[in-house]
C-alpha cells in the first residue's frame, strides 16, 4: 500500500472529497497535519485504524484501514507494524492490545471513553454470574478488558445475533447495552429481563425470560425517538431512515434498515434512494456523502458523540510524536478476554450462525 506523505497530494485528495464542505484553508491545514503523520507512521513502522465514526478530513487521509468494531478487531489482530494507533475510543484500542499484545498500541486522546463501557463494572458481572449461574454471557465489545474477561463470549454489532445463536442456549445474560439486547431479543425470538442493582431483589425461577440484560445505553443512539422518525418521513416522505442497533428497539421497528457502522455504509452505496437518514454519529453521514456525492444524506448533527470527537490530526500526531497514549492491559486479565474476542472473531469468520 503506497502511503501519501506529501501535503499536496493529501490535500489535492481532501478537496476533490470535501471541498463543498470544508473551506479551502481549513483542508490546507489538515493536508499538512495529515502529511505529517503518515510520515511519522512510516518512521515509526506505524499501522492506524480509523472507526467510521472519525470526522471526514482525518478518516479519508490518515488511516491505513477504516471500519466497525469487528473490521478494527480483525486488522488489529493481524498487523506485523510495531505500533497500532487507534483512531477511535478507549475499549477499541484496548480489544486491539488484547488481541496482539507484543505491539504498542496508541489511544490520541485519553478521554475517549464510551458511556456504554463505563456502565458496568467485572463485580457487576461477576454479581450477574452469581445470580444466574451456568447461564452463558455474552459481552457488547463497548466494554473495559475486566469486564471481557468475566465473560464467555463477545460480540459486536455486526454479529450478536449470530453470536447469541451460536451459544444454542434457552437463557443468555447479553450485557451491557439494554437496547442491543432488546434488538437481538426481538430478532432471537426472546425475551429480556432487566435485573436491578438491588441485592435483595430476585427472581422466580418459573419467571418467563431468555435473556438477561443490563440498563446500559449509548448516550447518543438513546437520543433517538419515534416521534423523530415520524418528524423527518412527514418532511422528506421518500427518505430511508437507518438506524444503528444501540437505538431503542421502536426507533429500528420505526425504520427501514438496522445494522453496524460498516453494514449501515454499505446499504447506502448499494441502494438506489433519493435520500437517506443515518440515526447514529453524525460524522458517518458525512463520510459517506464525500466518497458517494450522488448519495443525499439528510443530516442530524445535533447529536454527536463526545467520545469519538476527541480524536482529531492533532491529537494523532502527538500521539506518534510522543507515544502517548499507551494502553495497557494486565496479562492475567488480558488471558482472559482474549478468550472471549477470539472465540468472537471465530464465528464472525464463518459468518451466520443456525
Ligand atoms: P460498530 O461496531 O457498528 O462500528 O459500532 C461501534 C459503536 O460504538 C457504535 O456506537
Ligand atoms: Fe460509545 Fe455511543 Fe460513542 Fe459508540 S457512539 S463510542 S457506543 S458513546
Amino acid at each position: 500500500m503506497i502511503i501519501e506523505t506529501t501535503t499536496e497530494g493529501i490535500y489535492e485528495k481532501l478537496s476533490r472529497l470535501l471541498a463543498d464542505t470544508v473551506p479551502d484553508f481549513e483542508l490546507r491545514l489538515k493536508a499538512e497535519l495529515a502529511a505529517e503523520i503518515n510520515r511519522l507512521k512510516i518512521e515509526k513502522n506505524a499501522v492506524i485504524l480509523g472507526h467510521n465514526y472519525m470526522e471526514p478530513a482525518l478518516f479519508h487521509s490518515i488511516p491505513d484501514f477504516v471500519g466497525d468494531s469487528l473490521e478494527l478487531s480483525r486488522k488489529a489482530a493481524e498487523t506485523d507494524k510495531d505500533i497500532i494507533v487507534f483512531c477511535g475510543v478507549k475499549f477499541m484500542a484496548e480489544t486491539a492490545k488484547i488481541l496482539n499484545p507484543t505491539k504498542k498500541v496508541l489511544i490520541p486522546s485519553e478521554k475517549a471513553g464510551c458511556s456504554l463501557a463505563a456502565s458496568i463494572t467485572a463485580e457487576d458481572v461477576r454479581e450477574l454470574k452469581r445470580r444466574f449461574p451456568g447461564v452463558p454471557v455474552v459481552t457488547y465489545i463497548n466494554t473495559y478488558a475486566d469486564v471481557k474477561a468475566e465473560t464467555d463470549i463477545c460480540c459486536t454489532s455486526s454479529n450478536a445475533v449470530a453470536v447469541v445463536k451460536s451459544l444454542k442456549s434457552d437463557k443468555v445474560i447479553f450485557i451491557p447495552d439494554e437496547y442491543l439486547a432488546g434488538n437481538v431479543a426481538r430478532e432471537t425470538g426472546k425475551q429480556v429481563i432487566f435485573p436491578t442493582r438491588e441485592p435483595k431483589m430476585r427472581f422466580p425461577n418459573e419467571l418467563d425470560y431468555q435473556m438477561i440484560g443490563w440498563p446500559g445505553r449509548c448516550e447518543v443512539h438513546e437520543k433517538f425517538s419515534v416521534e423523530d422518525i415520524q418528524n423527518v418521513r412527514k418532511q422528506f416522505p421518500d427518505v430511508v431512515i437507518l438506524a444503528h442497533p444501540e437505538c431503542s428497539p421502536e426507533v429500528v421497528a420505526a425504520s427501514d434498515y438496522s445494522g453496524s457502522t460498516t453494514a449501515m455504509i454499505s446499504y447506502v452505496e448499494k441502494t438506489d434512494a433519493p435520500r437517506f437518514l443515518l440515526l447514529t454519529e453524525c460524522a458517518m453521514g458525512d463520510n459517506i456523502m464525500a466518497a458517494n456525492p450522488s448519495k443525499e444524506m439528510l443530516r442530524m448533527c445535533s447529536v454527536r458523540c463526545p467520545h469519538m470527537n476527541q480524536i482529531t490530526l492533532e491529537e494523532t500526531r502527538d500521539a506518534l510524536r510522543l507515544n502517548r497514549y499507551v494502553i495497557e492491559v494486565p496479562e492475567e486479565i488480558r488471558v482472559r478476554a482474549a478468550r472471549a474476542v477470539e472465540r468472537m472473531i471465530e464465528i464472525g469468520a464463518v459468518g451466520k450462525v443456525d
